[in-house]
């Protein structure tokens, strides 16, 4: 069994993905790391800084990593607000893990882009694997330079990553750190707490989204493949399902015939409507049998569970 790292555990992916994992790994082959501890797992964690390499370095030697989750960034909207600062937390941090896996002190890293790497002139339907990429975010920017330099270590050092283009991911252990699909986990919030909710895109806004049971099994499955089977060596299309702010709330307010929704968009409008509407995923199929479980509804019915129970629990 490989003993593995998780870089910026603390955010949406990473503390479901450690307890995730822990089904798979013994508890104590899991080291979780980020600024700051922020839930209270039991998982071994180092507080640390992924822009020093030495510090990642360490860990690794002492731990003995094998395998890296590296989920540290700054996302797409929160990453308007100091464009210098996000390109270099993103990429300096993907740096210094792949140079540990160049350096062989690590065997096998996994890194997630995400649909930010298109932009206005990728077709908006179906948005295939090699569509035209030219992204409007700074966090877009770093995501597609990011994906070159996983494509560029794999071809020429042999080294050992793999991503996922993942679009916007719903959840409820941990709030989303600042992305542009943000509200479709905020407006489950409101919804339980018989809040109003304000919408900070259009009405009309068709996104793809996945939900995070489907996110993790993904990861899984891809670490999991076989090398030799794929052939994207810079990140992976993946879809599950897509819906506009208006159709979540139609689906919301069949079951609580009160809840009530206002549209207010900012600043994120305009990065939504640089996102494709829906993924064509099929590299992702054919090479290592991607295929979604949840459905637009079946996600509803489990937030509305999830969230209710944690707001219950408060
Ligand atoms: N959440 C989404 O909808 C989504 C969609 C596509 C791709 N992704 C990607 O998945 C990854 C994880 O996303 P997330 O939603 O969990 O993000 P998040 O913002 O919730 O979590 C990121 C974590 O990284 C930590 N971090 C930031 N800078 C750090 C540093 N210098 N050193 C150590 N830790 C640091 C933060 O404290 C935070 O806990 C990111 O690469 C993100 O781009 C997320």
């Amino acid at each position: 069994m490989s003993r593995i790292l998780i870089l910026g555990s603390e955010g949406q992916i990473g503390t479901e993905l450690s307890i995730f994992l822990s089904k798979i790994y013994s508890k104590s082959d899991i080291i979780t790391a980020d600024l700051n501890k922020k839930t209270d797992t039991d998982f071994k964690f180092i507080k640390l800084n992924a822009l020093s390499y030495f510090d990642i370095e360490n860990v690794v030697k002492k731990y003995e990593v094998d395998d890296v989750y590296h989920l540290v960034a700054v996302l797409s909207a929160k990453g308007e607000a100091d464009p210098l600062n996000t390109w270099k937390v993103n990429m300096t941090s993907l740096f210094n893990v792949l140079e540990l896996a160049r350096k062989k002190l690590i065997k096998k890293v996994f890194w997630p882009s995400s649909i930010s790497v298109f932009g206005d002139t990728s077709p908006k339907n179906n948005t295939a694997q090699f569509s035209i990429k030219e992204p409007l975010t700074v966090y877009g920017i770093s995501k597609l330079s990011g994906e070159s330099w996983c494509e560029y270590y794999n071809n020429t050092y042999g080294t050992d990553v793999r991503s996922i283009r993942f679009p916007g991911i719903i959840s409820s252990k941990t709030l989303p750190g600042g992305g542009t699909t943000d509200y479709a986990v905020s407006i489950f919030y409101s919804l339980i707490k018989k809040e109003v909710f304000k919408c900070f895109l259009n009405k009309g806004t068709k996104l793809p989204m996945i939900y995070i049971e489907d996110v993790l099994r993904s990861i899984r499955m891809l670490m999991k493949a076989d090398k030799n089977t794929l052939r994207i060596k810079s990140s992976y299309n993946l879809s599950a399902f897509s819906f506009t702010p208006n159709e979540l709330y139609l689906n919301l307010q069949k079951r609580f015939k009160n809840f009530k929704i206002f549209y207010e968009s900012d600043y994120r409008q305009k990065i939504a409507d640089s996102w494709p509407n829906k993924i064509n995923d099929n590299y992702s199929r054919k090479d290592w049998g991607w295929k979604p479980k949840y459905s637009f509804d079946e996600m509803v019915e489990e937030m509305i569970k999830k969230v209710s129970n944690k707001l219950n629990n408060e």
